[in-house]
């Protein structure tokens, strides 16, 4: 028989890395400033501590040390990196976080720059640097997800700063022309439901000069409608999974990690129950760190692969979702 070989170029997964702050915000603590009770949050949400950062702590500091453990993971020379994708929605600079994330690296070689995706940013860079390396332009890329909501949450607002967190995740992936591990995607938005989940600039009208008025920066705070936000998630989320796995003829029962974005233990229960995906396959960190938006799913990943939960070759299937609207899927083997 005629051996078949792969032609193609496809990309291999190296590393991972994570970072959180050792700031704890437990339930109880925020008993004190809202009217909320660990009880509540817990039953609702599956949360009972977030992360928050001090006063040192911002988006790149955490996303440095996240790509940082990913790169000693991979075992690379940091010289060899040709691309940084930074998903965050919260960055220390509006003009774009990751080049300040590669000068820090030293990866004079890489090409950095942000994404902006809300809750879905570390899937859809994902995406984006796959395809980058699928397509030959880059050989080694770090993907790091990274925000710092609490900058950002309104912290009366008891019906979301019960959410929220702070931390980043990165993962190491390189190019490769023996197989492919990213074995397929798919991604959608829907501005039309954006305003369920945003974070507004302000627009005060201020004047430069008589006659020409302009709007000052600055954002306010993150605004959303919880219960349309989790229709929204238990519906889109297996359905853009189902359709993943019948594109790339695939049955959930082969997968061996179904990782969700973070936001509520509820929304990855019921999103497992229609996929027929059985709980123990189901990775949750949520108890501890809650929604850390852009970096759930990379912490969560990174997590996994140290404590040896995931081994080289499990399949993985991953969803992100949130703001924009916005949503995306895809499906790997960790290796
Ligand atoms: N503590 C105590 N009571 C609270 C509360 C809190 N932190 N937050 C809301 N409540 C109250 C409400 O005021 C309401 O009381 P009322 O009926 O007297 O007005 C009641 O609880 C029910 O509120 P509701 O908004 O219907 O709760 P819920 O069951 O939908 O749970 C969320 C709220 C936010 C936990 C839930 O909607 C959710 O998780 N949605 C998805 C949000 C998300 O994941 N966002 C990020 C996506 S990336």
């Amino acid at each position: 028989m005629e051996e078949i070989k792969f032609n193609q170029i496809g990309v291999s997964f190296k590393g991972s890395g994570s970072y959180v702050p050792d700031q704890i915000l437990t339930n109880q603590k925020i008993s004190q400033k809202v009217d909320t009770s660990d009880e509540w949050i817990k039953s609702r949400t599956g949360i009972s501590e977030r992360r928050i950062s001090n006063l040192k702590e911002n988006v790149t500091e955490m996303g440095y040390v996240a790509a940082l453990n990913a790169i000693k993971m991979a075992n690379w020379d940091i010289e060899t990196i040709d691309l940084i994708i930074l998903a965050t929605s919260t960055p220390n600079d509006l003009f774009g976080s990751a080049p300040s994330i590669q000068a820090k690296l030293g990866a004079e070689n890489a090409v950095a720059f942000d994404l902006t995706a809300a809750c879905s940013g570390f899937l859809f860079s994902l995406v984006t640097a796959t395809q980058y390396l699928k397509g030959g332009s880059f050989k080694r890329a770090i993907v790091i997800g990274a925000d710092q909501l609490s900058s950002f949450v309104d912290w009366n607002d008891r019906r979301s700063c019960i959410l929220f967190g702070d931390g980043a995740g990165a993962l190491a992936i390189e190019a490769t022309n023996l197989f492919d591990n990213f074995i397929g995607f798919d991604m959608r938005t829907d501005g039309e439901r954006g305003s369920f989940l945003n974070l507004p600039s302000k627009n005060n009208k201020d004047s430069i000069v008589d006659n020409i008025d302009f709007l000052s920066g600055g954002f306010s705070s993150i605004q959303m409608n919880g219960q349309e936000v989790y229709k929204f998630a238990v519906r889109e989320v297996p359905i853009i999974l189902e359709k993943l796995f019948r594109t790339t003829n695939f049955s959930s029962d082969k997968v061996d990690w179904l990782i969700l974005h973070q936001a509520n233990q509820r929304i990855l229960d019921s999103v497992g129950d229609r996929l027929k995906i059985s709980k123990e396959k189901i990775l949750s960190n949520l108890e501890k760190y809650g929604n850390t938006s852009a970096a759930t799913i990379p912490i969560m990943m990174d997590e996994a692969i140290r404590d040896n939960r995931i081994k080289q070759n499990d399949i993985i299937a991953s969803s992100g979702f949130g703001a924009g609207l916005s949503w995306g899927a895809a499906l790997f083997k960790w290796g």
